[in-house]
């Protein structure tokens, strides 16, 4: 299929203009170049290196549609493999995470260490295998990329990758504020939620920084926080209260990536809070409050940090054009007290999972947005106007005061609720589906080239 992907993403910010045709979000042609152009070439998060901190712990993950492997193999080095066996292609690694010092497949018993290597074909003597197959690599093919920043790891297919902290650039700042919550980094808390919605991964993305959607999506949340703060409910459990929110912003970075941020007015309600001031003395009082400031976090395409009252980590996987996996966990500082631990947990069943208050209103939209935008003759949306005539390119005040260096950046009150943090992720969509599109093209020239050379 050829695609003018350029018809799909409109990028005209100086004529105020930014717009997105929904196939991007409904066509199943589009969805499977996606999988090729952006999931098997740009870096995707795997997971944290402390889901593995012994030799031989291991867990499972996914780049696209590849089944991975990461494992700490027993001189404590990590390695990233595609999780598919080099015989017949089983599942080799069947369970989300565990420890052990071998795999071994289930349907031919072919096996392999925590490094990936071959150790077993099961009776190989007798098997009159060839000279040619005895001189094969089996060893489990390791991902062409694999790099960790601070303690997260991504992995990638392609091997002419940009490099992971290209990758990442200024949007480093934000990982560091969640990184350095503790001198120690912080660790998933035990447990993962695991739930899928029937509609396009990319709703996701955009929700993770949309602050538009608060209060017309959430009136049963905001409704709660009232009856807890009235004293009419008997939970006092604290909770973010968007109605004191004054003033807020964002930046878009290179390769996709965004945050949102908003002046916290109730900082003691965060579980980091009795931490403030050893993080004032170890990263500065400017970093420590923005700790404490409400921040989403989208790292393009896979990965987002929501510190609204507790801390999450989700991921997005694509399953389908109308059907997306995501996992979420809840990150805390290590080291924090067992008080304050018991506190984030209960911030964060509140709030986050398929089972708070907040995520399945918002999973619902988005099947409802899936389900709309089957009406095929509409073509364009318009959800990324808001702020479009305010957003700076670069830095503004907040970005130096911060030191970091945005593509764009937006601040002001919080009414702005701007849309136009959603556009990094599109224009980093746009740049890999036509890089993508060009690779096929040129490859399609060398075969017809070929052909016409040979004759045929
Ligand atoms: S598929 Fe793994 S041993 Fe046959
Ligand atoms: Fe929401």
């Amino acid at each position: 299929m050829k695609r003018d992907f350029d018809n799909l993403v409109i990028d005209r910010i100086d004529d105020g203009r930014f717009t997105v045709h929904r196939d991007a979000l409904r066509d199943p042609e589009i969805f499977e170049l996606e999988m090729r152009y952006i999931f098997e070439r740009t870096w995707i998060f795997l997971g944290l290196a402390s889901q593995a901190p012994k030799p031989h712990d291991y867990f499972t993950a996914w780049i696209g549609r590849h089944p991975v492997v990461v494992s700490r193999d027993a001189d404590g080095r990590l390695h990233a493999f595609l999780n598919t066996c080099r015989h017949r292609g089983a599942l080799v690694v069947q369970h989300a995470q565990g420890n052990s010092k071998y795999h071994v497949c289930a349907y031919h018993g072919w096996s392999y260490d925590s490094a990936g290597r071959n150790i077993d074909i099961k009776d190989q003597k007798e098997g009159a295998y060839s000279a040619s197959f005895e001189a094969e690599n089996h060893d489990l093919v390791a991902l062409p990329r694999f790099e960790e920043y601070r303690g997260l790891l991504f992995g990638c297919l392609d091997p002419d990758v940009h490099s992971l902290d290209d990758h990442l650039g200024e949007a480093k700042f934000f990982i560091d504020l969640v990184i350095d919550q503790s001198p120690d980094g912080v660790e998933l808390v035990p447990g993962c939620s695991t739930y899928t919605y029937k509609a396009n991964w990319k709703l996701q993305v955009e929700n993770g920084m949309d602050a538009y959607h608060l209060t017309s999506t959430h009136p049963s949340f905001m409704k709660i926080v009232e009856r807890r703060k009235s004293g009419e409910s008997k939970n006092k459990l604290a909770a973010l209260d968007f109605s004191l929110y004054k003033l807020r912003g964002g930046f878009t970075f290179d390769h996709g990536h965004a945050a949102v941020w908003s002046r916290n007015p109730t900082p003691e309600i965060r579980p980091l809070f009795p931490s403030l001031d050893e993080l004032k003395k170890r990263v500065g009082d400017v970093r420590a409050e923005w700790m404490l400031n409400s921040r989403n976090l989208v790292l393009f395409p896979n990965i987002q940090f929501a510190e609204n009252a507790s801390l999450q980590l989700r991921t997005i996987r694509p399953l389908a054009v109308n059907l997306t996996e995501m996992k979420s966990w809840c990150l805390a500082p290590v080291g924090e007290s067992a008080e304050t631990r018991e506190f984030r947990l209960r911030q964060f069943e509140d709030f986050f999972n398929s089972s708070g208050l907040a995520t399945p209103d918002d999973t619902t939209c988005y099947e409802d947005c899936q389900t709309g935008n089957g009406a095929r003759i509409v073509d364009w949306q318009q959800g990324y106007s808001r702020g479009i005539t305010s957003v700076r390119k670069g830095q503004n005040e907040v970005a130096q005061t911060l030191g970091f260096r945005p593509a764009t950046s937006q601040s002001g009150a919080h009414e702005i609720q701007d849309e136009t943090v959603f556009h990094s992720a599109y224009r980093e969509w746009l740049r890999l589906m036509k890089a993508g599109a060009a690779r096929d093209a040129a490859r399609a020239d060398v075969r017809v080239a070929s052909r016409v050379a040979g004759g045929a």
